[in-house]
């Protein structure tokens, strides 16, 4: 790692990650040198992952370049491979001699004519973190499609019910903060949600939100794809294992649904185990038996394994009364065969009336019936609130 050095140390560090970004780098570098507080001493640092492109190589070449600025020095941090955007985030925090971090893309999404209000917010007192905003008042997205605004969303929804954060835009790659807020945290920076994980763990920090327009980059490429999305959910995880075992009662209630899910969907898949194997046994002893009976059984045989299971170890409840057991197995048995049809109507309609691809509409509705088949029971079958 080479990482040429400022003699005195600044006052606003901003730290931009990037990954084959030669058609943008030198764009937002001199936006923003032209952005920034005159009479602030200045570090702009770039975090690059030996980008194939020779992104890197232009910022050696613009720093020599542009020696001459007084207030902005501009440095680099080659790594050697692509580690992901968190971690380049981190390390580039880690280097930061700036009181006042401001990260932001280098893909022009993110406006540099923002950067003055969040360092200027930053200087009062009661002011922490600022998050510049999609999702407040006046804040937008343009040139997303309409699948990348809804996992946008679905991202966003999980971060607020799952970890009970009340930022509006806990996805937002453009922030700036305080040093000393995150002084003493450790990060795992996993994937791409760096702002998140500084949200949960600095949790009594103040949070300020400034609305923004992102702007879908015109050129180059998104480095998002599954492995970012399967990233996502492992930071989640791990900061709800974070949550819980942290002394905040608050959060630990906010985030039991999540375990309560994870049961419920092992049973599931214990369950489908079950169906098969009893299937199979059945037709194979029992040998003049129609294999469509021999179906039904299994499933029966499973649905009421699953039954018992999701009662005594997924929702804990220890009322066995027989009553109250039977009209709790009816129930069940009931909203899990209304699954089934849903799923059965729901992959018909969209394939037949919507045109949709066959294995796209299967994921889709078998989603939707898992969901609302955990999401029912507990609420009709075990009567508990639905977050909780
Ligand atoms: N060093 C490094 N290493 N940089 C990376 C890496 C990496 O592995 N992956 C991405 N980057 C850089 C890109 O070069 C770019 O400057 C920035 O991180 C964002 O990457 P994009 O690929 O353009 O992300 P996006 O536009 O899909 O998503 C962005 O906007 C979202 C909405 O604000 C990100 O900032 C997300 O975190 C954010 O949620
Ligand atoms: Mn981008």
């Amino acid at each position: 790692m080479e990482t040429s050095k400022t003699q005195s140390s600044a006052q606003v560090s901003i730290i931009i990650p990037t990954y084959n970004e030669s058609q943008n780098i030198l764009k937002i570098l001199k936006l923003i040198q032209d952005n920034l507080p005159k009479n602030t001493k200045t570090q702009t640092i770039v975090v690059d992952d030996n980008s194939p492109d020779g992104t890197g190589k232009l910022v050696e070449e613009y720093m020599q370049s542009v020696k001459k600025f007084a207030n902005n020095t501009i440095e680099i941090i080659n790594r050697k491979t692509k580690d992901g955007l968190s971690s380049a985030i981190l390390k580039g925090i880690q280097i930061a001699t700036g009181n006042t971090i401001v990260v932001m893309d280098s893909d022009l999404s993110h406006p540099a004519t923002l950067i003055p209000k969040m360092i200027d917010a930053l200087k009062h007192p009661k002011c922490d973190i600022v998050v510049a905003s999609r999702y407040v008042n006046g804040g937008a997205i343009l040139g997303w499609t309409r699948k990348r605004k809804l996992l946008s969303k679905l991202a966003t929804f999980i971060a607020k019910r799952g970890l009970g954060v009340n930022t509006k835009d806990p996805m937002s790659g453009f922030f700036a903060f305080k040093k000393p807020v995150i002084q003493g945290l450790s990060f795992d920076a996993i994937g791409y949600k760096m702002l998140l994980e500084i949200l949960v763990k600095a949790k009594n920090a103040s949070v300020l939100e400034i609305p923004y327009t992102f702007t879908n980059r015109e050129l180059g490429k998104s480095k998002l794809d599954s492995k970012t999305v399967f990233d996502y959910l492992k930071a989640v995880w791990k900061l709800y294992r974070y949550g819980k075992n942290g002394d905040n009662e608050e959060k630990r209630k906010s985030v039991s649904f999540f375990s309560k899910a994870g049961r419920f969907y092992s049973i599931g898949a214990v369950g489908l185990a079950i169906n098969y194997l009893v299937s199979s046994l059945f037709i194979n002893v029992v040998s003049d038996l129609w294999y469509l009976h021999a179906t039904v059984i299994g499933i029966v045989v499973s649905m009421s394994g699953n039954f018992i299971l999701n009662k005594i170890w997924t929702f804990e409840d220890r009322n066995f009364e027989p009553k109250h057991s039977a009209i709790q197995y009816a129930k069940f048995m009931g909203l899990s065969s209304l699954g089934a049809l849903v799923q059965v109507a729901m992959v018909y309609l969209l394939v037949d009336h919507n045109k949709m691809e066959y294995p796209l509409a299967l994921v889709l509705a078998v989603s939707t019936s898992a969901i609302s088949n955990f999401v029912l029971n507990k609420k009709l079958t075990f009567k508990e609130k639905i977050w909780s």
